[in-house]
């Protein structure tokens, strides 16, 4: 019998807390100091309405209406369909890897929050904890190394992810509820401290009032469109996986708005906890350095000049980081749920078995980032997934579902038991048709221009090297791609594979 969750809500917190994770609290805040606030705000909204939400829907529907992790269920749309499950879960396994890796360095910085007291007053110290602990030379060299202390809390990482998932919605079921909760009780303690700052008022026009002149920048549109896709963790096989798990009873439509509108909320809570306390430190002109440093290098600056009482600024530090565990955990545990559900599908495995080699797997592989080269390769990774592979997914996805397939059966599905609030058709086609496959491409080719020219976010001028780029960039896309084929090849030469999964039609209600 296929995994259910116990429960309406169960599925809700769990989604939610996949879509809901590191993300939130500091690319988000980042971006929109970054893009001229409430532009950037009405640019991301928008893209919600017009992509992520419908996609966030067919991935579910898909899901259910399949019963099978995301390249069964999109086999059953269209047999090339598969593939683009494989690269979803492709890009699932490489995302797990490093946001491990991640999550391990927030584990640690909760760990030595402590520290935090002696620094009071010391931003050069605090800029400084992390970068030492993670002993990184910044630069692709430097594997022989490793930081001990990273690789004990990778350690604790993934024992907590397995912990969490390893009795499927069960297990997992238990732990959103917290998990969900409690990152918004952090967040509203935070806020609460924010108000209270001088120049808090300052912050929130900085996050809230729109600099219209940002909206001619096009970078603000590439990063609005690829956030909204990153934060709703759609093409990367979670939510077909998630949506698998859905009662038949389930009312996908209003579902998906709750956690769609969920995520932004949340969003916007993290970004006021940001603006206010920066804005109280007098560091707001900071705050739009959206990458991981806004976390591990300007957070612990404004930490430690909250105060001039030491155990206030650590106390503060341990909320805070505590805050960032409990939102990363059930993303981290999503994308594994959804990569080992789709190859428990394929060739028939254990299910638990399966999460446990995987998570071993993608725990081995993680050491890579544990070294001295690690956050370089982390960086490099991170950018090649999310600017060209998890866009080319949701491309291959939509034109799957909205040109090889009868998409008014996915938007049956969406809204098979939704009385008071259908999806519409004109705004299900309008997106999946024509305004995702036609934007999220804009958006690649976008990408892909600017590794090439100098001086783009990510092509000669990364300044890593040509080599590091090739392997940890090219060869792990290319792999990606090919994914499909590699999965086909093992299933031929064993006997246990799932070949006559059934078509969308053959499924009996
Ligand atoms: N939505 C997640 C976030 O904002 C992205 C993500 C999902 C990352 C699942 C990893 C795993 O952080």
């Amino acid at each position: 019998m296929r995994d259910k969750w116990s429960s309406r809500s169960t599925f809700i917190l769990a989604a939610v807390g996949s879509a809901v994770g590191l993300g939130n609290a500091w690319r988000f805040p980042g971006l929109a100091a970054k893009h001229g606030g409430g532009a950037f705000l009405f640019v991301y909204v928008l893209a919600m309405l017009l992509i992520g939400i419908p996609l966030l829907m067919m991935e579910i529907a898909i899901g259910r209406r399949t019963r099978q992790g995301a390249p069964g269920a999109m086999r059953a749309v269209n047999k090339t369909g598969e593939h683009a499950g494989w690269i979803a879960v492709s890009n699932g396994i490489a995302i797990g890897i490093y946001y491990a890796v991640v999550f391990a360095w927030v584990i640690l910085m909760f760990l030595l929050s402590f520290k935090f007291a002696g620094f009071t007053g010391d931003t050069e110290s605090a800029s400084k904890l992390w970068i030492t602990t993670i002993n990184t030379t910044g630069t692709t060299s430097g594997f022989g190394t490793i930081s001990w202390p990273v690789l004990g809390c990778l350690l604790i990482a993934w024992i907590a992810c397995y912990l969490c998932i390893r009795n499927g919605t069960t297990s997992v079921g238990k732990v959103v509820k917290y998990t969900v909760s409690l990152p918004v009780i952090c967040l509203l303690i935070l806020a609460v401290r924010g108000f209270t700052m001088p120049g808090a008022m300052e912050g929130l026009a900085k996050l809230f009032v729109p600099d219209w002149s940002a909206l001619g920048d096009s970078t603000l549109w590439v990063d609005a469109i690829g956030q909204v896709f990153y934060s709703l963790s759609v093409a990367m096989a979670i939510m077909f996986a998630y949506g698998s798990f859905v009662d038949e009873k389930a009312n996908i439509a209003i579902d998906c708005v709750i956690i769609a509108v969920s995520d932004f909320v949340i969003s916007l809570l993290a970004g006021i906890v940001m603006f206010t306390t920066m804005a109280g430190v007098g560091m707001l002109d900071n705050m739009s350095a959206s990458g991981i440093s806004t976390a591990f290098i300007i957070y612990p600056q404004a930490i430690v000049s909250l105060t001039k009482v030491p155990w206030i600024n650590a106390a503060f530090a341990y909320v805070f980081y505590f805050c960032l565990i409990t939102l990363a955990i059930d993303s981290l545990f999503s994308i594994v749920e959804g990569s080992s559900t789709a190859i428990a599908d394929k060739f028939k495995l254990n299910k638990k078995k399966t999460t446990t080699v995987l998570c071993l797997i993608e725990g081995v592989l993680g050491l890579i980032f544990v070294t001295g080269a690690g956050l370089a390769c982390l960086d490099i990774v991170d950018n090649f997934v999310n600017s060209y592979t998890l866009i080319l997914t949701g491309i291959f996805e939509v034109i799957i579902v909205g040109w090889c397939f009868k998409t008014s059966k996915v938007l049956d599905q969406i809204n098979l038991n939704t009385q008071n609030f259908k999806m519409p058709k004109w705004w299900f086609y309008l997106s999946i048709k024509f305004v995702a496959p036609v934007i999220l491409t804009a958006l690649f080719v976008w990408n892909v221009v600017s590794l090439f020219v100098g001086g783009g976010i990510y092509g000669a001028g990364d300044g890593y090297s040509l080599l590091s780029n090739i392997i940890l960039g090219w060869l792990v896309m290319g792999l990606s791609l090919i994914s499909g084929f590699i999965v086909k090849a093992i299933a031929k030469s064993g006997k246990k594979s799932a070949e006559e999964e059934a078509g969308w039609d053959d499924i009996k209600e």
